[in-house]
């Protein structure tokens, strides 16, 4: 890639531009830092053999910023610095850890915990009945990440990756509200930390989503922790939002001061850098809660052996326990071997399995015909919880694993609120066991007539291509009325089935136009219970249009392309009239989207129903929630990017921006060459400083800010 002559030259000239010898105009020297920085990334990342200590490169790096900010106008999206930091979205990029995240060693009692306690103090010269206290801690089971900060200021996340090259994902950690984007390190004397901690989703969130995919039919996702650590890695920083994501902190990786020096050591105890990072307003396992300090190994093993016993009762997945010397300076002195710290060890949970026998299988049609086969199994304990059905997911799954009836399985609750069968015991067949016939008609059908399953190519699913039975429209309503879709309050999938079955309910219209007086009449019901389900769809009648789409039930058209939708028609039957360009043209509608709205609204049936809806009062329009908040173009601020430092005193921040977005401005979070106003309150940080250093920022008092308004 770089031949030998032009590497001599490269190394050369950085080393001119280390030693300040450069004197050439900005608009020269700034394609040529960017040159070379690209040259020592390459030597760095691409042949792992860097002609420059990390200190140059960053030195060299820093005068590329430097002469950046002060000339915006010549930064190009291609220099070095516009990675870190940049909401483009892409493949990641590879960084190096400062510090190599290791892994920890393991332990499973008491027994192991005293063994480990007593090689500490063999490293540490200590004698055996000398007592070392302990931080204990919750050992999360997510998405392992480490935030840099610079000046109180994030500027880099990475995932851990092998331990020593990890993937940036700044962009991704910057929507993770958990995750400050800035925070007062330097009130401790910090100016460029690394934190670890692990990224992770509240189990009730977890099975929330999960709820609302099954609604859509889209693929379950396994665990809590494939949820985050796949979220960390999503193209899209929306995307991850979506995923309510949390970050636990857990330990600094590094923390210099300004002149390099360690600045963590000072800290006396992690338990104290756990304190501070509290106060700093990270999220940290809460003292006397999910962390202790104990006193001997001892208070420690009893600690771990609690949460062992409340694991299933925490919101959070955790596979065990961290126990860590509590005083840094021991921890110092016990040091590392290459894979884990002396000074640290995992007290691992025991796994939730269990065996049972697979009876039968039963299936499930979904709402678009997709057929789902569920294990029917002997009942058993699995962590707390009664196990009798467990889902076998497609035919794949069943073939894969090789189940049969009657065979012994092993079910585990690992890091899954779900259960799943890991495989069957092949070992503990007698040879009665039988193959699982995959149907070839519909297995949920109970008509005299026969719907042979289809299966698209590439598609995992057998689906039931035309519902003679009705079993579909029954999962049709029930997601027509759930809270994803028109959010019917008190009408639950067990209304539903009970009006189903009393032939009330055919399809999604006679929802609009049910008995209430027979409901009163019902048992368990009354007229109080039947007059608050009349109000409730009622209410519904009057809901957005994109709650209506989406409460179709057409195969891909989720939430955010029904609201797509909703934003551009002026009647749910325009879209009986689109072509397919029509759909195309809108920005994130994509092919199959398109097809299935069109194929859904080219069946006359279809069509039928929607005026059948309106004419029961349904809305079928767009409301003022279909609309985007239109964009402001008249006012002081259009077109301006404004930033807020400092604390207000005759506004809340909050409001302010509010106001100053009504008045036409973007509100920005960083100074930057294309900040246009700083409105400035008591106490301005660094912010001011950097503003007034570009000389290009129009910087305001709170009084000016609202005079002009
Ligand atoms: S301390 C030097 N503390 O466990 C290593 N790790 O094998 C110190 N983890 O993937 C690690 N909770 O992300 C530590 N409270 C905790 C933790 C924790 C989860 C993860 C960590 C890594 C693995 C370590």
């Amino acid at each position: 890639m770089y031949g030998k002559e032009e590497q001599r030259q490269l190394y050369a000239r950085s080393k001119e531009y280390l030693a300040g010898e450069m004197t050439l105009p900005p608009a020269e020297q700034l394609p040529e830092l960017r040159s070379l920085l690209r040259y020592h990334e390459w030597r760095y990342y691409v042949t792992d053999d860097p002609v420059l200590s990390d200190f140059e490169y960053d030195q060299l790096y820093k005068q590329l910023e430097t002469l950046e900010e002060a000339h915006p106008e010549l930064i190009t999206a291609d220099s070095p610095t516009q990675r870190v930091g940049s909401d483009l979205t892409g493949d990641f990029v590879s960084v190096p850890h400062l510090v190599p995240m290791l892994s920890l060693g393991n332990s499973y009692d008491a027994a192991d915990l005293a063994e480990f306690d007593r090689q500490v103090k063999r490293m540490l010269n200590m004698e055996e009945a000398a007592e070392i206290s302990y931080a204990v801690e919750p050992k999360f089971d997510g998405g392992t990440i480490a935030l840099v900060y610079e000046n109180d200021r994030l500027v880099r996340a990475a995932t851990r990756g092998n331990g020593v090259l990890g993937e940036e994902i700044t962009h991704n950690a910057r929507v993770i509200k958990s995750i400050p984007l800035t925070a007062a390190f330097s009130r401790f004397g910090l100016y460029r930390v690394e934190l670890r901690g692990e990224v992770v989703i509240r189990k009730d969130r977890f099975e929330r989503m999960n709820e609302a995919r099954a609604a859509s039919e889209l693929p379950l996702f396994a665990n809590p922790r494939n949820t985050a650590t796949g979220g960390l890695r999503m193209k899209s920083p929306t995307e991850v939002a979506d995923r309510n994501l949390e970050a636990f902190i857990y330990s600094f990786g590094f923390g210099t001061n300004e002149a390099g020096n360690d600045a963590v050591q000072a800290l006396g105890t992690h338990s104290h850098a756990l304190d501070i990072l509290t106060e700093l307003g990270f999220k940290v396992p809460v003292t006397g809660y999910e962390r202790t300090q104990a006193p001997d190994i001892a208070a420690a093993a009893a600690f771990c052996k609690r949460w062992e016993g409340q694991r299933e009762d925490y919101p959070y997945e955790i596979d065990g326990m961290v126990v860590k010397v509590d005083d840094l300076a021991l921890q110092e002195r016990a040091g590392y071997t290459s894979h884990h710290p002396r000074w640290a060890i995992a007290y691992k949970f025991a796994a939730r399995q269990a065996t049972t026998t697979l009876l039968d299988v039963e299936y499930q049609v979904g709402k678009i015909g997709t057929i789902t086969p569920v294990a029917k199994t002997e009942p058993v304990g699995l962590a707390g919880v009664m196990i009798s059905s467990v889902s076998l997911h497609n035919e794949d799954f069943i073939r894969e694993k090789d189940l049969r009836l009657g065979d012994k399985v092993l079910l585990e609750r690992a890091g899954d609120v779900i259960p799943y069968i890991v495989k069957p015991l092949a070992e503990l067949r007698d040879g009665s066991e039988r193959p699982i016939e995959w149907p070839v008609n519909c297995p949920v059908n109970q008509t005299e007539v026969e719907v042979p399953l289809m299966r698209a190519p590439g598609e995992a699913a057998w689906r039931c291509p035309v519902c003679v039975c009705g079993a579909q429209n029954l999962q049709r309503i029930i997601f027509h009325v759930s809270k994803v879709a028109m959010d019917i309050d008190g009408m639950g999938r067990r209304y539903v089935e009970q009006f189903y079955e009393l032939g009330w309910l055919h399809t999604i219209v006679d929802v609009y136009r049910l008995p209430y007086d027979e409901i009163a009449r019902l048992e368990g019901f009354g007229q109080r219970s039947s007059d608050n389900l009349r109000r409730s769809v009622e209410t519904a009648k009057g809901n957005p249009l994109w709650r209506l789409l989406h409460g179709l039930s057409i195969h891909h058209l989720g939430k955010k392309a029904s609201q797509l939708l909703a934003q551009h028609v002026e009647h749910a039957l325009d879209l009986s009239t689109w072509s397919e360009e029509q759909f195309l043209h809108i920005k994130d509608i994509g092919p199959t989207v398109a097809t299935n709205v069109r194929e859904y609204f080219a069946n006359p049936i279809h069509v039928e129903q929607i005026r059948e809806l309106e004419a029961l009062g349904v809305n079928v329009r767009p409301t003022d929630e279909d609309r985007p908040a239109a964009e402001v173009t008249e006012g002081p601020f259009v077109g301006k990017t404004m930033l807020f430092t400092g604390s207000l005193q005759q506004l809340s921040r909050k409001e302010a921006q509010e106001r100053a977005k009504a008045a036409g401005a973007r509100i920005v979070s960083a100074v930057s060459g294309k900040l246009d106003l700083l409105v400035v309150g008591e106490k301005p940080g660094s912010k001011l400083k950097k503003a007034q250093s570009l000389g290009t920022v129009r910087v305001l008092t709170e009084e000016e800010f609202l005079e002009l308004l």
